[in-house]
């Protein structure tokens, strides 16, 4: 097949249509088959949907990585297979089985194998979605649920990569509320963030941090990416309350961070405790690791070192991640899954 037509020195994260898209459809009582690959291209949908009515959906991401041992391989894909089944229980949908999910996502990156970037220049973006797209007046689950996946290149998700962010508290807005949906990746959890997001990027700052909406005092999350600070040597991140989407990036870190000796203690996080540490960064398989340069909160600004020059455990973090998804380093967590037919 011809080489896709991108120009991989300057990807971004955003939308390149690829060749092939993955489409399964279920009946609420029935159980799923695998779907089949189409080529990509729009869909159509009944008016009257439950994802467009009432959003009963959720979405997935992941990616693939072209790796140093020549082959394509997916980062601990299992783990968004059961994402994915936790938040259709949430969301009153049929859960995908794990093998139906793997086999489909395996499928999309091996049709699309040519828009899988050089290794070290981004990533194959993997979107798996999950909604109810039968017909349904009433507020119900619908009657019927797709399963979809399309894929796109990427590249870093903040501008420049690995150079620092501002990131700025929000203390008018919150992400998720106790009991509602913010532990799963419901795809309603993210528009309402559209509007403080445009509003701090207007402002200068990369994102927002989002604070718990009962006591507005501890750290949840960073729009998309879960947050991370080092201090006195010890490593801190928000204990999963339900209100945070437990990233899968955040589990890697946990786990990488004590392989390598540290303390890592998952609890509630005060903004100021944030703001007095001396490295912070967001994760996620958008994010990646990216390190957090300053955190405003109101009219007081802290700035971690210099601002500009990432941590010395951010960076460590950073290479010991990327290289296990690059296959440079030895893979001792089993986290990597080889995509069969890109080996
Ligand atoms: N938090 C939110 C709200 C997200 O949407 C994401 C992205 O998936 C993450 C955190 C990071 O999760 P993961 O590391 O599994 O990509
Ligand atoms: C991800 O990290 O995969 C995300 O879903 C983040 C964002 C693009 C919503």
């Amino acid at each position: 097949m011809s080489e896709a037509p991108v120009d991989w020195d300057s990807l971004t994260f955003s939308m390149t249509e690829t060749d092939f898209m993955y489409i399964a459809k279920t009946a609420i009582d029935a159980p799923w088959a695998p779907g089949e690959i189409l080529p990509y291209g729009n869909i159509s949908i009944s008016p009257a949907a439950g994802v467009i009515n009432y959003g009963q959906g959720l979405f997935e991401g992941m990616k693939a990585y072209r790796t140093n041992a020549g082959r394509v391989v997916l980062f601990r894909p299992e783990e968004n297979a059961r994402r994915m089944q936790r938040g259709a229980d949430r969301l009153k949908m049929p859960p995908v089985p794990e093998s139906i999910f793997i086999d489909a996502v395996e499928q999309c990156v091996q049709q699309n194998a040519r828009w899988i970037p050089p290794m070290g220049k981004g990533a194959l973006y993997v979107r798996p979605l999950l909604n109810g797209s039968g017909p349904i007046l009433g507020v119900a689950p619908a009657p019927e649920y797709t399963f979809m996946i399309y894929v796109t290149p990427v590249g870093p998700y903040f501008k420049g990569g690995m150079s620092c962010i501002n990131l700025l508290i929000s203390d008018h807005h919150h992400r998720a509320a106790p009991g509602g949906s913010g532990g799963v990746k419901a795809i309603g959890n993210y528009a309402p963030g559209m509007m403080p997001s445009k509003n701090a990027k207007a402002a200068g700052y990369a994102e927002v941090i989002y604070l718990d909406a009962e006591e507005h005092k501890y750290v949840e999350e960073v729009g998309a990416a879960n947050f991370f600070c080092l201090k006195d040597g010890v490593l801190y991140t928000p204990e999963l309350t339900g209100t945070i989407l437990p990233g899968i990036t955040r589990d890697s870190i946990i786990q990488l961070a004590r392989h390598m000796g540290y303390e890592v203690v998952e609890e509630k996080v005060e903004a100021g405790f944030a703001m007095s540490a001396e490295e912070a960064f967001c994760c996620g398989t958008a994010a990646v690791i990216s390190p957090i340069g300053s955190i405003t909160l109101g009219d007081k600004t802290v700035t971690y070192s210099d601002g500009a020059t990432p941590g010395e455990l951010t960076l460590k973090l950073y290479n010991a991640l990327t290289n296990i998804q690059n296959e440079v380093d030895e893979d001792t967590f089993g986290w990597v899954h080889p995509v069969p037919g890109l080996e």
